[in-house]
């Protein structure tokens, strides 16, 4: 804590002339200055050029779904915000009856029991809360393990936190597991957080409920705590159920993990999130929070219990939709040639460039696409080195529009290989 002092200075001289007025500079702290250009800002601009002048761009960049919530959760909302007692600060940690229904979803979903008081708190979105969550725990001279390719506040919010990262190769779970005990064995001071995201984005990664169990025994024998993030628990294709890191045994005791309900709902743009587990870390997090929020909408925490409460059926027919254009999205690019692996859940297809391209860098691969194609893609180099030489796609465009996008990818490429020899011959 730093000391208050109270000065009492002398009276402000104004006989004397202030200098010159320079071009005043803004100094901003180091903090923002260690983080690197966004990434897909080249890609964005573009894609909004493209629109402006009238380009209809297929768009499998961002992960936003374009599908709407149910219209009886809406229709809380109206009513909600109707009410004029809903207008005022809401609680920082969720209303009770939010928590209670997380409980809930839990019990019927994962057989996991919680606490509503001390082990479920709301946060805006889930990002905010993840984020906050790695201030409540990190600080200088701290290390976090990190899967790799990377979504970007898994490595940016421990940067924030001024904590170091050591990143892992995500794509085979066991071999994950053995760098992580690796790492933990090797590296001083050990590794206080392992930070953990199943079915991962961008690779679309799964895992079976055996690596939770293993990731507890970890982190009690070396003793790191866990976040998961849990953004895709609602999609799952194929009869694949991703599982929830809670309920491996004792894993109350090591972590927490972050849902959403920006995916499986359709309720992106409303920031409602949840973490769940260990009682110290979400006291921790609800401290920081409570300095700096003063929590969600009270009329959105009031449809979100509706949502999950009455709409389970809806969250289950949109994993449906989404494993149908995973469908259409694969096959198509199959049948241009592409090596894919169709994903198991999530949002996204993780495609490798095909060899005759790899010359290129992804970014500059994904912004051919753009540019000659109207079609846009993530390109992985968005998400650290080890995504060069895959694109992300995600899968919120309708199926009759990600065929068309295979179409156009499909022309756009036989076009520039074309050019491309022509020009040497
Ligand atoms: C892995 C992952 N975590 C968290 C989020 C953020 O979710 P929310 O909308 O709850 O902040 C996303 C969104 O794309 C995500 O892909």
């Amino acid at each position: 804590m730093s000391d208050q002092i109270n000065l009492d200075g002398p009276a402000i001289d104004q006989s004397t002339e202030d200098p010159q007025p320079e071009p005043f500079q803004i100094r901003v702290a180091n903090r923002v200055d260690r983080l690197p250009p966004y990434m897909f800002g080249r890609i964005n601009a573009m894609l909004y050029q493209k629109r402006r002048d009238g380009s209809d761009v297929i768009d499998m960049g961002m992960g936003n779904p374009s599908d709407p919530p149910q219209t009886d959760v809406v229709e809380k909302l109206t009513e909600a915000a109707q009410d004029e007692r809903n207008h005022g600060y809401s609680k920082s940690n969720g209303l009770l009856n939010l928590r209670r229904e997380v409980c809930n979803k839990y019990q019927r979903k994962y057989d996991v029991e919680l606490e509503a008081d001390h082990e479920v708190i709301a946060c805006l979105g889930s990002k905010e809360g993840f984020s906050h969550m790695c201030l409540a725990l990190m600080g200088p001279g701290d290390t976090a393990i990190i899967p790799s390719p990377y979504f970007p506040i898994h490595m940016y919010a421990v940067i924030l936190a001024s904590g170091n990262v050591v990143t892992l190769d995500v794509f085979d779970p066991e071999k994950f597991l053995r760098n992580v005990e690796y790492t933990c064995q090797t590296f001083t001071p050990r590794p206080k957080l392992l930070i953990i995201n199943y079915p991962h984005n961008p690779s679309a990664a799964t895992i079976e409920p055996d690596f939770f169990v293993e990731v507890v025994r970890l982190a009690k024998k070396y003793g790191f705590m866990v976040i998961h993030d849990f953004a895709y628990a609602d999609i799952g294709f194929d009869g694949y159920q991703p599982p929830s890191f809670l309920s491996a045994p004792g894993a109350k005791d090591v972590g927490v993990e972050f849902t959403t309900m920006s995916k499986g709902y359709n309720m992106a743009g409303w920031r409602v999130g949840f973490c769940a587990g260990n009682a110290d870390m979400i006291r921790a997090l609800g401290t920081i929070k409570g300095y700096y929020d003063y929590g969600m909408f009270q009329a959105v925490q009031i449809a979100a219990i509706v949502a999950m409460r009455d709409t389970e059926d809806a969250v289950a027919e949109q994993a449906l939709v989404y494993q149908s254009r995973r469908d259409a999205l694969v096959d198509g690019l199959r049948r241009i040639g592409w090596e894919i692996d169709p994903p198991k859940a999530g949002m996204f297809v993780w495609a490798k460039v095909p060899e005759q391209w790899r010359h290129m860098s992804t970014m500059d691969f994904a912004m051919m696409l753009l540019e000659k194609g109207d079609v846009a893609v993530s390109p992985g180099s968005g998400f650290g080195p080890a995504g060069e030489g895959y694109l992300r796609m995600s899968l919120v465009e309708n199926e009759q529009r990600l065929r068309q996008a295979v179409r156009q990818i499909s022309r756009c490429l036989d076009k520039q290989s074309a050019l491309s020899s022509s020009s040497s011959t």
